[in-house]
């Protein structure tokens, strides 16, 4: 595919069919994100996906956790909406009504986009990236790039993604059922699969203006 396709054919994904990805495309999709740059070259990121059972259990504990009521607590911090700058606060409102207002006209009401979290988007493939601890601020850089380049991947070869707070919001559960001791820090999460025909897979998002945020300074 060329770039600007694989870069237009990637969007964030909520409900995905009951497809398995195979293990050699999973490699593959990692493989190329290792292409990555990162700080002196110190490929920060450790990668565990969970597929089958283990994803099963994944699925189960987040869904009896979050029936609980059981507050997430991911690896990295939350900030809370009033703590980000006005232009992101205004763009995450956006983001929010453009939402908000697509599911309702698509009758499907808010609780679609719920229902997709608590699922876990129905994925296949969650993909962790993880770094062992101290964790500083450019291996957040450096895997926050490895994502993207991972999604990219994903798209060039037909599978959709989403980047989800919501895979990763319990992470003690992660570490206990992946097996990964308390050093590793879970910083992100990827859900990957086949999208299927769900109304909430056809919202698309938008971008400011360029000029909002370019500074071109001769
Ligand atoms: C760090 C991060 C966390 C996210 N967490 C969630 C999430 O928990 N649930 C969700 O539905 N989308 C989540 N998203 C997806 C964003 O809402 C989405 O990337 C954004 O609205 C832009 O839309 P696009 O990915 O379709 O271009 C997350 C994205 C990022 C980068």
């Amino acid at each position: 595919m060329d770039f600007e396709r694989v870069l237009r054919a990637r969007h964030s994904y909520r409900a995905f069919r009951d497809q398995a990805i195979p293990t050699e495309t999973l490699k593959m999709i990692v493989n190329q994100a290792q292409l990555t740059p990162s700080w002196a070259n110190a490929q920060p990121w450790e990668v565990v996906i969970a597929t089958g059972t283990t994803l099963t259990k994944i699925r189960a504990v987040f869904q009896r956790r979050t029936a609980q009521g059981v507050a997430g607590s991911s690896d990295l911090e939350v900030a809370h909406r009033t703590n980000w700058a006005s232009a992101p606060r205004r763009n995450m409102a956006t983001w929010n009504n453009d939402l908000s207002r697509y599911l309702a006209e698509a009758t499907v009401g808010v609780q679609a986009y719920g229902t997709s979290q608590l699922s876990l988007f129905n994925s296949p493939a969650l993909v962790y990236i993880v770094v062992p601890g101290p964790v500083n601020a450019w291996e957040i850089f450096d895997t926050g790039a490895f994502a993207q380049t991972l999604m990219l991947s994903a798209a060039n070869q037909g599978i959709q993604s989403i980047p989800a707070y919501e895979i990763v919001k319990y992470p003690d559960e992660l570490r206990r059922i992946l097996n990964l001791d308390g050093s590793k820090k879970i910083l992100m999460g990827v859900a990957l699969g086949y999208a299927n025909e769900a109304v909430i897979n056809g919202f698309r998002t938008r971008r400011v203006a360029t000029a909002d945020i370019l500074t071109i300074r001769d």
